[in-house]
């Protein structure tokens, strides 16, 4: 389960109310790209869905600090937020432009807000999903000692970077409440939704 408190769990499956009219073609669907908040269960998500589905799994972060053989938060420290963005656009156009296998990749935080990065995602091809859960839920998720989130301070700014971002969000191709709920069947979810074939595609 991904790990929260309420159990308030709904899911909204219609792509009007997310902003998005041009829904890929769902059967062509090859790459599932999860965008969400810091918590959402993006990484967590993302394992599960791909090993349904027996699709490659990528994290963007990972791709990130293996390209810059470095964490990602020492890019931030040492370079910056702006810096560590310009990395962040190019790993995600390079991975996207690589390799034809079906996969899932799980964004980091702040990918889906550039326009950018949310043009280059928006592609036949390529359905995201926005994993949401209540803002309290995910300020206690993303609490992880083992990993760094620049960008995690107090509460209150947790919350107003929230509300800043999840406009934003909502303009994937849909949205799924993950509070209260198992990961398989979260995945199960996006599966049917999305119609996503499991296995190599031709
Ligand atoms: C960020 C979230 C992080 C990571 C970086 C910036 C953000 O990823 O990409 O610290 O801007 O929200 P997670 O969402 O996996 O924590």
């Amino acid at each position: 389960m991904v790990k929260s408190t309420s159990r308030n769990a709904k899911i909204s499956l219609d792509s009007k109310q997310t902003g998005r009219s041009d829904e890929p073609e769902r059967d062509r669907v090859r790459v599932v790209a999860l965008v969400g908040f810091m918590g959402a269960g993006k990484t967590t998500v993302g394992q599960e869905l791909a090993r349904q589905l027996n699709w490659r799994f990528d994290d963007l972060d990972d791709l990130i600090e293996a390209a810059a053989g470095t964490r990602i938060g020492q890019i931030f420290k040492q370079s910056g937020e702006n810096a560590f963005r310009e990395v962040e656009c190019s790993i995600l156009a390079s991975t996207l432009a690589g390799g034809d296998l079906p996969r899932v990749l799980a964004l980091g935080g702040g990918a889906f807000l550039d326009a950018g990065n949310q043009l280059r995602l928006r592609s036949k091809d390529i359905a995201t999903v926005f994993l949401d859960a209540p803002v309290e839920e995910l300020f206690t998720r993303s609490d992880q000692p083992d990993v760094v989130r620049p960008l995690r301070s107090d509460r209150d700014q947790f919350y107003r970077l929230y509300e800043q971002r999840r406009p934003e969000y909502l303009k994937a191709a849909f949205c799924v409440q993950t509070s209260g709920r198992e990961i398989g069947s979260i995945a199960e979810e996006i599966i049917e939704t999305l119609k996503l074939k499991r296995g190599v595609l031709d």
